[in-house]
């Protein structure tokens, strides 16, 4: 599993959704016979986030419906598509370079339609058609019901291109096509776009203002998805704790905790995740819920950014440390053996070497399981390249994300040390990458453990007794077969 990758600013210590090793992860389906074809086929490749890869689902079920197959073979496609990230610069410069793999597939086959959707579509719109010649289609996060429509123009010759955001769309009435292969867990998006205005952050200009979707599809397709076969979803979005659906009939307000709840009495053996809490928003009512379900995973991902509070105030993420810190203790009070994950970035704007110590300081005194380290990258038009110098040499914004690694793949390996002896309930997921004759799948906590298969099958419950560790996965084998 990828650990460092120092060179491109980015860093996993375990894969949460949106890893590393998925970048450019191909869109393909267990069923393909399943589709009706209008003689066209579609191939999607997806960047970034959760977010990108459930959209892609979307994308994927809205040209289904059109008749369009999908296809793995981008050489043979009539439409390739790429769902694309503008987080951090090195995640649009993968995108260029990609699209010049396909420069030579369009002039082998010049009727073949490029289409960038995604983050990347909608930060530069129209631009790209001029920077990157070959594009044919440029279509935004809020725009996917246009895009038959916008291969038809491209089809016709002309470019094509739909970047509007919505204030509404949360495409509920659509059921994603699913394309985990495993057909184990799936994601669920609950929201779309981001109030909150950190001034690093590009996601507010790229997914446009937050919306949530109607609770009662969410568990419409919740209840599909477990009656296929599915055993855990994650419920996706920017800012999940600040979910929230009035309701006419009886003028209740569903806050994010409800709806926990009501995803959770789905059924008991449904495993429920959620992806990300913002620590402004993580009030207790989210973790009492968590308690009081035991198929909600003892799992939270909360983004700190840094454990200074000059620097937080900077990034304007309307938190200092004290209150980061009261969260945390509230976790630990509220949900004892809760697993905590964080995002850090290093070296942002007029960060002192005092500053980046605070940052080493809370992943001391926190102790995460993991944590997933970048540096500082500025996005055009965020409010912290409109208002502060990003004056932190390179080689020290990389310096001290060498030092935030070193420290966090020592607390991670120490938290993994601590579960060898126990026995953890873990959820199959799917064959081991290294070896036919291992399973591996998640525990409670969202780590990831790897043990010999002997009768076990994928998509059920086992007890699995740790024997031994490495900083990002937990291995032993099974002592009880739970269904
Ligand atoms: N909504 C989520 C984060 C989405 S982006 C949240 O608020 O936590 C995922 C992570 O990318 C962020 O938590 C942050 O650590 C990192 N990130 C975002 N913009 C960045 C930038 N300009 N440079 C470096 N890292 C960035
Ligand atoms: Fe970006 Fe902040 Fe919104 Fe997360 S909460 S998506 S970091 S603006
Ligand atoms: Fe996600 Fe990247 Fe967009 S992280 S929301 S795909 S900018």
């Amino acid at each position: 599993m990828k650990i460092v990758d120092i060179k491109n600013g980015e860093v996993g210590t375990l894969n949460k959704p949106l890893s590393e090793e998925r970048q450019g992860e191909v869109l393909t389906l267990s069923n393909e016979k399943k589709l009706n074809t209008n003689g066209k086929s579609f191939y999607v490749e997806s960047y970034g986030c959760a977010m990108n890869f459930s959209d892609s689902e979307i994308v994927a079920s809205i040209l289904k419906d059109e008749g369009y197959g999908l296809t793995q073979n981008y050489k043979a496609a009539d439409v390739i598509l790429m769902n694309t990230c503008s987080i951090r610069e090195n995640a649009e410069d993968r995108v260029r370079n990609r699209l010049k793999d396909f420069q030579h597939i369009k002039k082998q086959n010049p009727a073949a339609v490029i289409g960038v959707l995604g983050c990347m579509a909608e930060r530069l719109k129209s631009k790209l058609l001029e920077q990157e010649q070959l594009v044919d289609i440029v279509c935004g996060p809020d725009a996917y019901r246009s895009l038959p429509s916008l291969i038809t123009e491209a089809e016709g010759g002309q470019k094509a291109v739909n970047v509007l955001l919505s204030r509404e769309e949360t495409y509920a009435d659509i059921s994603p096509v699913r394309l985990d292969a495993t057909g184990v867990t799936a994601f669920v998006s609950i929201m779309r776009g981001c109030d909150n205005m950190c001034s690093f952050c590009v996601v507010p200009f790229t997914r446009g203002r937050e919306r949530s979707r109607n609770p009662h599809t969410i568990v419409q397709e919740v209840k599909d998805l477990f009656n296929k076969g599915y055993r855990e979803v994650t419920l996706l979005g920017q800012n999940v704790d600040s979910y929230k659906w009035d309701t006419k009939e009886n003028e209740e307000r569903i806050g994010f905790a409800k709806l926990l709840a009501m995803v959770a009495e789905v059924n008991p053996l449904l495993r429920v995740r959620f992806s990300t809490s913002h620590p402004k928003d993580m009030l207790d009512d989210v973790m009492h819920t968590m308690a009081a379900y035991k198929n909600i995973c003892n799992y939270i991902h909360l983004p700190v950014q840094s454990g200074n509070s000059r620097v937080l105030n900077l990034m304007n993420r309307t938190y200092d440390r004290a209150w980061y810190m009261g969260r945390i203790e509230a976790i630990k009070r509220i949900i004892p053996d809760c697993g905590i994950s964080t995002d850090i970035i290093t070296g942002f704007c007029s960060e002192t070497e005092e500053e980046h110590k605070d940052t080493l300081s809370i992943l001391e005194e926190v102790q995460y399981d993991f944590a997933y380290m970048f540096f500082y990258s500025e996005r055009p038009g965020t409010l912290a390249e409109r208002k502060y110098d990003d004056d932190i040499p390179l080689a020290v914004k990389k310096r001290r994300l060498q030092e935030v690694i070193d420290l966090q793949s020592k607390n991670s390996l120490h938290s993994n040390q601590k579960d060898v002896g126990k026995v953890v309930e873990v959820l199959i997921q799917k064959t081991s990458k290294k070896s036919e004759d291992d399973l591996c799948g998640r525990n409670d906590q969202n780590k990831m453990v790897i043990f010999p298969k002997e009768n076990a099958t994928i998509g059920t419950y086992v007890k699995v007794k740790i024997e031994s560790c490495n900083q990002a996965t937990l291995k032993g084998h099974i002592v009880e077969y739970l269904n």
